[in-house]
Formats: C-alpha cells, structure tokens, sequence
C-alpha cells in the first residue's frame, strides 16, 4: 500500500518536471507568435497648406519639427536634441543679430535651446554648447501634388542650404 502511493508521488514529481520542461522549452516558440511591435506615425506627412505658415518659426511639437517660413521660402529643422533625443526649445532674440556660422553671415533670429543638460544650436542647427555631438537634423519639403500641402520627410536629411520655394 505504501509502494503504491510511493509511486503514485514519484509519477506527479515526474509528470510535473516533465510539464515544467515543456512549457519553458515550448514558450519562446508561442511569445514569437506575438512579435513586439513599436506603432509610429509615418515619417512622411502633410503639414497643411504652406500659407497657414506664418512668417517666422511654427513648432509642430507632435512631429517634433521646427518649420521656418521666410516669404516664399520654406526649410525644416529637427527638435531632436543630437545629444539624448530631448525636444529643444526655440529662443527667440529680441532683436536679430548678424551671426557668421560655416562661412556664411546673416541674420540670426533665435538660438535652440535643450532643457535636458543644456545643449544650445544656432537657428541653422548648429551646435556651439553643451554636450550635444552634432547639429540638428534638417528635413526636406516639398508640396504634395495632390492638395498643395506642405509635405516633411522626416526619415531623409539635406544640407543646411537646402530651401523649399513655393
Ligand atoms: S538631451 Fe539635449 S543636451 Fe542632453
């Protein structure tokens, strides 16, 4: 009598080891059924019509971009600090200021700002403090040959002399 409930014991001791062996052997093969996936909004997307732009700067904070308006002429620049991917922050200057960056002078309206550990840009993207490693990032525009909407490519870069005139 007391065999048997021995062997009853063992055959659940065994039985549970084995059904402990499958489900951790057999779990990665059903988690890769349910592959992690990460929802973002298209990189490529309609900003609305250039005149709702006025002249100046319009921050698009869902997009992270900054849209520069100057008559005519468009161009966009990243909010994405280079340094750890803070949003920066555009400064405005009471009064514009002549600035020589790469060469070029003009007049400079603002700077950017990071909130993060305090990197700053010229309003062409230069990086001139803290410790952000690069310049940030100008997207290409063009007009959307369906509406006329301002369309940003977020997942392509141009050069800083790069204009959009429309
Ligand atoms: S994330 Fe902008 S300075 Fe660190």
């Amino acid at each position: 009598m007391e065999s048997k409930s021995r062997r009853s014991f063992l055959t659940r001791v065994i039985g549970g080891v084995l059904g402990l062996g499958f489900v951790s052997t057999a779990w990665p093969y059903v988690r890769s059924l349910f592959p992690n996936v990460l929802y973002e909004p298209p990189q490529r997307f309609k900003a609305g019509p250039p005149g709702n732009f006025s002249e100046g700067t319009t921050f698009l904070e869902d997009r992270r971009v900054f849209i520069f308006r100057k008559g005519n002429t468009f161009h966009a620049i990243s909010g994405v600090c280079t340094h750890l991917g803070c949003t920066v922050k555009f400064a405005p200057y009471q009064k514009p200021k002549k600035r020589t960056v790469r060469g070029l002078t003009y007049e400079a309206k603002g700077e950017f700002h990071c909130p993060c550990h305090g990197s700053k840009f010229y309003d062409e993207g230069t990086n001139f403090a803290g410790p952000a490693p690069r310049p940030l990032s100008w997207h290409p525009l063009e007009i959307s040959p369906e509406d006329g909407q301002l369309v940003v490519d977020l997942s392509k870069e141009v050069s800083r002399d790069y204009r959009l005139v429309v």
